[in-house]
């Protein structure tokens, strides 16, 4: 199989010709058709991020494909069928806490390390093996629509997120960062689960004048200034009434007290998850413990989702409950790997889908 190659930190993606991956039992060969690009690729690839990944690797977390070839021990995945191909693949052998990867992504811990062994090439390639219990069939497509549906994958991460929270039809929810990749899908989903309001939080407010535009008066922009007491003022102002949950989106760059500002929001009972990436020093929260202990507010991290949210999700799409073509979509072929990372950095609006097509050659 033709498949996009990273052979070292930095170097560009080659593409080449790697020997077609063999099928086990309790597993999936998937024909790729449509892999996400996210905008911050090309920080995996260079080794910025400091990600967890042995090289060689084709690089590549999940995307849309047609089932090659089931295991004898799959009972309903017919050869054919549409899935969407989960990257988060989970160590079987530890039920509470498994170790758990991405595929083609992050090992994210030496303790995952055998898993990163044994999973290890993405979706930029013809074809990807993945563990049966990562696909999830979508139903027919119109072919001109498969592009689109890569976005799953941004949405999903946000959907564990306000799962984890509990989000309830008509409740408001605060979402910091609501204007960056996932944030600005976190938005999508809820308002797709029947947020009543939802606070919009980022510091540029072109950004999230027009996130506010495009979804309509169920979602208030608020301009965050960095002067915490200042910005939960404004936060508390416009929910116009208690806040029930916060999703905290916040990249590493922001502070304890940028994520501080909306969590002490929430009214008494609510929910605080955080999904983003602030760590460091800057990451210990200091929430104050007779404000969480008198108020029950319950605070928790959500890493990426339970496997269930994922046909939840392709059945709110298929609903007509969350539009893909909000996203701008940008497709790329197999060959242009390289020139689909690089385009996706330059285009990171939260709206703008970069989508590589390993079905696609030149
Ligand atoms: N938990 C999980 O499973 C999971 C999965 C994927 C990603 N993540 C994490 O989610 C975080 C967000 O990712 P993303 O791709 O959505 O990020 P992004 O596109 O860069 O968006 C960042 C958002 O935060 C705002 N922001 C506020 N303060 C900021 C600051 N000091 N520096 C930069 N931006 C700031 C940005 O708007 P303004 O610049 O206008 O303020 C924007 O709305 C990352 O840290 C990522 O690691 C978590």
């Amino acid at each position: 199989m033709k498949a996009a190659v990273l052979n070292a930190f930095g170097a560009p993606l080659v593409l080449s010709d790697l020997p077609d991956p063999v099928l086990g039992s309790g597993e999936v060969i998937v024909d790729m058709l449509a892999a996400g690009v996210a905008s911050y690729t090309a920080g995996v690839l260079s080794g910025a991020r400091n990600y967890v990944l042995e090289l060689p690797i084709v690089p590549g977390p999940g995307g849309i494909g047609r089932v090659r070839a089931a295991g004898p021990d799959a009972t309903r995945l017919k050869v054919g069928d549409l899935v969407y191909c989960d990257a988060t693949i989970r160590a079987r052998d530890a039920v509470h806490a498994p170790d758990a990867i991405l595929l083609g992504w992050t090992a994210r811990t030496p303790a995952a390390m055998p898993l990163h062994r044994a999973y290890h090439h993405g979706s930029f390639a013809q074809r990807v093996r993945v563990p049966t219990e990562n696909v999830t069939p979508l139903g027919d497509l119109d072919p001109g629509e498969i592009g689109r549906w890569a976005a799953l994958g941004r949405l999903l991460v946000p959907f564990g997120g306000l799962l984890a929270g509990e989000l309830k039809a008509g409740e408001t929810l605060v979402v910091s960062g609501a204007t960056g990749g996932f944030g600005a899908a976190g938005v999508m989903v809820a308002l797709a689960m029947g947020a009543g309001r939802i606070v919009a939080t980022g510091r540029n407010a072109a950004s999230l004048a027009d996130l506010a535009r495009r979804h309509g008066p169920r979602v208030i922009p608020a301009a965050m200034t960095g002067d915490e007491a200042r910005d939960r003022a404004l936060i508390a102002a416009c929910a116009a009434g208690p806040v029930d949950m916060v999703l905290d989106f916040l990249p590493r760059e922001a502070t304890a007290s940028q994520v501080r500002a909306a969590a002490m929001t929430v009214r008494g009972g609510g929910r605080v998850v955080l999904m983003g990436g602030v760590r460091g020093e800057t990451g210990d929260l200091a929430l104050n413990y007779n404000w969480l202990m008198h108020n029950n507010i319950t605070v928790r991290g959500q890493w990426m989702y339970d496997r269930e949210a994922v046909p939840r999700l392709v059945q709110m799409v298929r609903a007509g409950l969350i539009d893909l073509t909000g996203f701008d979509l940008a497709e790329f072929p197999l060959d242009a790997a390289q020139e689909a990372v690089d385009f996706a950095a330059v285009h990171a609006g939260p709206h703008q889908l970069t989508v590589l097509r390993p079905d696609r050659l030149g």
